[in-house]
């Protein structure tokens, strides 16, 4: 269901679930993508003339109020985006809560406090989540699912809410799940998957799923180096998950079979270890196979960069989950780049693109590409990741 299945909003107190959960130091956002993804429903509804009482998490608080984690920086952040106040209840269902929204006009906006301030929010009980959504649910006419970031959650604010209100998807839960639908169910050709971040362990379910779907599968990042080991290379002190080793084996022989192509980086970008405290940053590329016993590689290197932006460009879809380096410290950066780059030249060559999980996100604002220049950027993380293990979504599925 849809916003345009809830029938007229004027006048109505529309309780919308976003995902605000953005990354902070200290009470400064560092990335406001997740708020500006939201804004297309804000907007639409006050158009309509409804009241929009945004609920939201940020962190894991536990059930605890933990001052750290108010959602205080983003109703700001939000009222800068809006042009209006957006005054932000002290609590979720209680009395500033209902009070604010007795309050509210036509088009008004009312953040809640962080759900996640309350025990029952993320209870595994449905027993105990229910008479808590209940609570919730009181302050709203219908419901809005539009935090596509918790769609694999079910919890009291984004799942068991959606039944006890008329509910439907917001306007970025639709996008997100067309988006991804298409690039899985019935994706142009080739079809390529590039893959990073630091642990295989996150990603197993998406390989398994897409090793018969995709054409190319990309791996760069922390977990190369489970699949370079499992080719019997050495790799030094990288990162490697030992008990992944079988797996990985399995899956380099799956793909053989399937006729999916392994693309794997031919040399390495390492350094005498975790840049930190005495260990300096002191790069030096190495090929993929000759990794020295004493060094710990953090990116992929410059041969690998030009392969995997020259696979990516010749693919009609592409989806790209997790960097390929540390991609935070410039030295390490290049892979992440080049595999961003990547995405921009094929979607300017007619491709459709997907950037999804939360730090390649992040990565591609951080290092300064235009949002425009991808087909699609994906505000989940878990979320767009166990989209694509073509896994049910408790969150998607109580839409229905
Ligand atoms: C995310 O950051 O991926 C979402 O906001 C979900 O957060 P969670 O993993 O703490 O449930």
């Amino acid at each position: 269901k849809t916003l345009k299945d809830l029938g007229d909003l004027k006048g109505k107190r529309v309780l919308v679930r976003a995902d605000f959960n953005v990354p902070l130091d200290g009470t400064t956002i560092t990335d406001d993508g997740r708020i500006k993804a939201a804004l297309p429903t804000i907007k639409t509804l006050r158009e309509e003339g409804a009241k929009v009482i945004l609920m939201a998490h940020l962190g894991r608080p536990k059930g605890k109020v933990v001052p750290e984690l108010s959602l205080a920086p983003v109703a700001k952040r939000l009222g800068e985006l809006l042009g209006v106040e957006v005054p932000l209840a002290a609590d979720t269902y209680g009395e500033d809560a209902q009070a604010k929204v007795a309050a509210m006009n036509d088009g008004d906006v009312v953040l809640l406090e962080n759900v996640r301030f309350n025990p029952e929010e993320t209870s595994k009980d449905p027993e105990v989540r229910a008479p808590y959504a209940k609570k919730i649910a009181a302050l709203g006419d219908v419901f809005v699912s539009d935090g596509f970031g918790v769609v694999h959650r079910a919890q009291g604010s984004n799942y068991d809410v959606a039944a006890d209100l008329p509910a439907a998807a917001g306007l970025l839960v639709e996008k997100e799940v067309k988006a991804l639908s298409k690039a899985t169910e019935n994706p142009e050709r080739p079809f390529t998957v590039v893959l990073g971040g630091s642990k295989v362990s996150d990603k197993l379910g998406v390989i398994e799923n897409l090793l018969d779907k995709a054409n190319r599968l990309v791996i760069g990042g922390g977990m190369v180096f489970t699949f370079l080991k499992a080719k019997g290379y050495e790799v030094g002190t990288s990162l490697l998950e030992e008990d992944q080793l079988d797996k990985v084996k399995g899956y380099i022989e799956t793909a053989e079979k399937n006729g999916v192509e392994l693309v794997l980086p031919t040399d390495i970008v390492v350094n005498p270890g975790f840049p930190a405290g005495d260990t300096p940053v002191a790069p030096e590329v190495v090929p993929a196979d000759a990794i020295p016993a004493d060094k710990m590689g953090l990116d992929i290197g410059p041969d690998s960069q030009k392969l995997f932006h020259d696979k990516i460009v010749d693919s009609k879809t592409v989806v790209w989950n997790g960097p390929m380096g540390v991609f935070e410290i410039a030295a390490f950066a290049d892979g992440t780049k080049a595999v961003a780059q990547g995405l921009v030249d094929a979607t300017a060559a007619g491709a459709f693109t997907i950037v999804g999980g939360g730090d390649s996100a992040s990565a591609v604002r951080n290092l300064g590409f235009p949002e425009d220049g991808f087909s699609h950027i994906s505000t989940g993380g878990g979320a767009s990741l166990e989209f694509l293990e073509g896994k049910e979504l408790p969150g998607l599925k109580v839409l229905e």
